[in-house]
C-alpha cells in the first residue's frame, strides 16, 4: 500500500499533479494572517535613518526615495500586510518625482517639514502636515518640494494586494500637447487647474458642485484629491462629547464627496480621536490595517502583542487578529490616522467583523 501511494505520489509529482491527501493542512489549517504579525516603527528610529537617507541615496537611485515599512513576519515580500504597503518618502528642497501612474490606489500624508507638493491630474495639491493627498488608481501625479527644510511624508498603497492580483503597472509616458497639437513627452505635469480646485470643489460638506461630471483622469476613486488635516481635526473635536465606536472611539472615514463611498475602490482612510481615559473594546475583521499616530500618545493590543505609540510611530494589524486601543497614561487626546483593506473584502464578499 504505501509503495503504490509513493508511486502515486511520483506520477502526480512528475506530471505537476499534487494530490489534496498531501497538503489537506495546508489548504483547510490556512491561517488567515500568512505569517503577517502585529509591528510597530519607531519614528525615533525611523526619522534618523530617514535624515541619513536624504542625505546619501539620490532620487536617480529609485526615482523616489522611499523606505518600505517591511513586515518582519514576511519579510522577503516587503509587504507591510497582506494588502497594504506602507512607506516613508523624503524629498530635499528643490527635488522632483517624475509623473507617473499606476494601477495601485495610493496615498500620502505628511509628517515632517513644509512646501511638499502633489500635482494630480493637473491640480497642485500643497501639503502640510496632516492632510490626506489621494491618487487614485490611474491618476497622473508627480511630486516635489519647494520648501527650504526635507519634507517626509507617509505613502499607504495596496500594491501587495495589486501585485497578488498579478495587475501592478506602473507607467511613466506621460505627454502634453504642444502649440502644434503634437503630443510632447513631460516629466513634471504643468498646472493647469488653481490651487485648491479639490477643496473649492468638494470643500463644504454635503454640498457638490452640479455642473460637472466629477470625473477625473481614469480614476474611479474620490474626484476630491486633498483633505484637510484642519478639517478633520476640527469635525472630530465637534463629537469628542458623544460616546462614539465601542472599538474606535471618535472615528471619521475620509469618504468620496460624490457617492459618500471610501475615497479608493479597494481602501478606506480614516481618522480618530482617543480621549484621555478612553479604552476601546476589542474586536477584529479580516479587513488588515495600517495605522499613523499624529498627536498624542496610547497603546494598542493585538493579540499577545502590545504596540506602544506617539506622534509619527506607524503600525500595522494583520487581518483577523483581535485589538483594542487605549489612551490611559495621557491626559492630551491622541489622534490617528489608518487604513484598511475593508471595500475590498466588501466587494469579495469577504469581509467578517466580531468582538473579541
Ligand atoms: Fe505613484
Amino acid at each position: 500500500m504505501a509503495a503504490v501511494k509513493e508511486s502515486i505520489a511520483e506520477r502526480a509529482a512528475s506530471n505537476s499533479f499534487v494530490g489534496l491527501w498531501e497538503i489537506v493542512q495546508q489548504v483547510e489549517g490556512a491561517q488567515l494572517q500568512k505569517g503577517f504579525v502585529p509591528y510597530l516603527w519607531k519614528w525615533d528610529v525611523l526619522k534618523p535613518l530617514m535624515d541619513e537617507v536624504s542625505a546619501n541615496i539620490t532620487l536617480e537611485d529609485a526615482d523616489r526615495r522611499v523606505v518600505i515599512m517591511s513586515n518582519p513576519g514576511a519579510r522577503h515580500k516587503h509587504h507591510s500586510t497582506n494588502t497594504l504597503y506602507l512607506s516613508c518618502s523624503i524629498y530635499n528642497p528643490g527635488e522632483t518625482a517624475p509623473v507617473h501612474r499606476h494601477t495601485s490606489n495610493a496615498s500620502r500624508f505628511v509628517l515632517h517639514g513644509d512646501g511638499g507638493y502633489t500635482v494630480i491630474e493637473g491640480e497642485k495639491c500643497p501639503m502640510s502636515r496632516g492632510d490626506l493627498i489621494l491618487t487614485p488608481a490611474g491618476t497622473w501625479h508627480d511630486h516635489g518640494n519647494e520648501g527650504s527644510e526635507p519634507v517626509i511624508w507617509v505613502d499607504v498603497l495596496d500594491l501587495p494586494l495589486v501585485e497578488n492580483l498579478a495587475v501592478s503597472k506602473f507607467e511613466f509616458d506621460y505627454s502634453e500637447v504642444d502649440d502644434q497639437g503634437a503630443p510632447k513627452p513631460a516629466s513634471v505635469q504643468t498646472v493647469s487647474l488653481p490651487v485648491g480646485h479639490s477643496y473649492n470643489l468638494y470643500g463644504a460638506g454635503g454640498l457638490i458642485p452640479a455642473f460637472i461630471d466629477h470625473k477625473r483622469g481614469q480614476s474611479a476613486g474620490t474626484p476630491m484629491f486633498i483633505y484637510r488635516w484642519a478639517d478633520a481635526k476640527a469635525a472630530l473635536q465637534r463629537l469628542r462629547d458623544m460616546e462614539g465606536s465601542p472599538y474606535d472611539g471618535i472615528i471619521l472615514e475620509y469618504v468620496n464627496p460624490v457617492n459618500g463611498k471610501a475615497v479608493t475602490t479597494t481602501t478606506a482612510f480614516f481618522v480618530q480621536m482617543l480621549r484621555p481615559g478612553e479604552r476601546t473594546q476589542a474586536h477584529r475583521q479580516t479587513a488588515s490595517f495600517a495605522y499613523c499616530c499624529l498627536e498624542g500618545h496610547g497603546r494598542t493590543f493585538v493579540g499577545d502583542t502590545v504596540l506602544e505609540w506617539g506622534p509619527n510611530d506607524m503600525f500595522v494589524i494583520p487581518n483577523w487578529m483581535p485589538h483594542r486601543h487605549e489612551n490611559l497614561s495621557s491626559t492630551e487626546d491622541a489622534f490617528l490616522y489608518s487604513v484598511s483593506d475593508a471595500p475590498t473584502m466588501q466587494k469579495l464578499d469577504l469581509y467578517r467583523e466580531e468582538p473579541a
